[in-house]
């Protein structure tokens, strides 16, 4: 079997290929970087420049199944410019995919899109599930509100989509885990605001397996990709500390303070999301890490 990703080379496509091979899936893969192009038998890369709406087309040769990754980094300053990267790069990747498909005979018969539970409205008392139809009016749920429905497009090709909304990933390896806990394992960790935002985290390894379990049970339609017990701010804070042996004695971080510091971003760290992950477990998919206390003994083991 052959699959396509796109933005293969990121924090959760990387983690994605090596399961792949596990399974002798060979995997295509599109780039922006031609110096990121290989060329071995199981894992080969392909240009494209979705902002030009350029693929190659040889990409799509033999392929079954797409994995949608790419978009530029929500992690640096919102600018006006940016923040139409942001979008821009999610909504046209999906673009130029579905005209590269459109032009060439092919045979993908499902898409898997990347999302985020950033859709959902900012909320300490909600519970948020996929059939919920009121989404947030802020910049981030909008971006992902467009991502989807570009996603959606290609149902009108005869191609199943699968859109995972993923929450906050933690990896040891990238991605906010590593710029959480430095400041923790130093002494000078604290918490954002109130620190009772919703953080619906989820361990890269079974976010990885959710993809690939998508792909083998062929599901269509909307899953969050989170797992089942999110936590708040102040909890995942304390719990890193914990792990370090450290003490919270910093006062808590108020909101107008990053916002100085970060710009619009800073509602990243403030927002609240509180997810449920029902939907993805009724379909049979079982989590290796449900609870955070051993995700983030697994994830930090290396760091000690
Ligand atoms: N990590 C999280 O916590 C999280 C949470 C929710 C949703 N997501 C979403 O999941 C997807 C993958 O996340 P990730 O953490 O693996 O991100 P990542 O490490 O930043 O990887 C994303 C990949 O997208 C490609 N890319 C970057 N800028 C691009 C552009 N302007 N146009 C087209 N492609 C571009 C890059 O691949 P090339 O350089 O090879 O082109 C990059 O490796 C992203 O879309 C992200 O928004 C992630």
């Amino acid at each position: 079997m052959k699959v396509l990703i796109t933005g293969g080379t990121g924090l959760i496509g990387r983690e994605i290929v090596s399961l792949c091979h596990k399974e002798d899936i060979v995997v295509n893969y599109l780039t922006t970087s031609k110096e990121k192009i290989k060329n071995e038998s199981n894992y080969k890369g392909f240009y494209w420049n979705p902002q030009k709406g350029e693929i190659d087309k040889e990409a799509l040769k033999d392929v079954e199944v797409i994995i949608n990754l790419a978009g530029a980094t929500i992690a640096k300053r919102w600018t006006r410019s940016y923040r139409q990267e942001i979008l821009e790069s999610r909504v046209q990747a999906l673009a130029t995919l579905y005209k590269g498909l459109k032009e060439t005979k092919h045979q993908v018969r499902q898409l898997i899109s990347a999302s985020a539970v950033g859709i959902y409205k900012d909320s300490f008392q909600n519970y948020c599930e996929e059939k919920d139809t009121i989404y947030g009016d802020d910049f981030l749920s909008e971006v992902v509100q467009q991502w989807e429905q570009s996603a959606f497009e290609f149902k009108t090709i005869g191609i199943e989509v699968a859109i995972l909304r993923i929450g906050l990933v933690l990896s040891p390896n990238g991605g906010v885990l590593p710029t959480i806990v430095k400041p923790i394992k130093y002494g000078l960790g604290a918490i954002f605001g109130t620190g009772k935002q919703w953080q619906s985290w989820i361990h890269i390894k079974d976010l990885a397996k959710m993809f690939m379990y998508v792909l083998h049970e062929e599901l269509e339609g909307v899953y969050n990709a989170v797992a089942p017990n999110p936590v708040s701010n102040k909890k995942m804070t304390q719990l890193i500390a914990e792990y370090y042996k450290k003490q919270l004695w910093l006062p808590n971080i108020p909101k107008n303070t990053m916002r100085l510091l970060l710009g619009k971003m800073h509602i990243l760290l403030f927002s609240s999301q509180r997810v449920c992950s029902e939907k993805i477990q009724e379909r049979g998919f079982n989590y290796t890490f449900e609870n955070l206390k051993p995700a983030l003994i697994d994830l930090l083991k290396e760091e000690q």
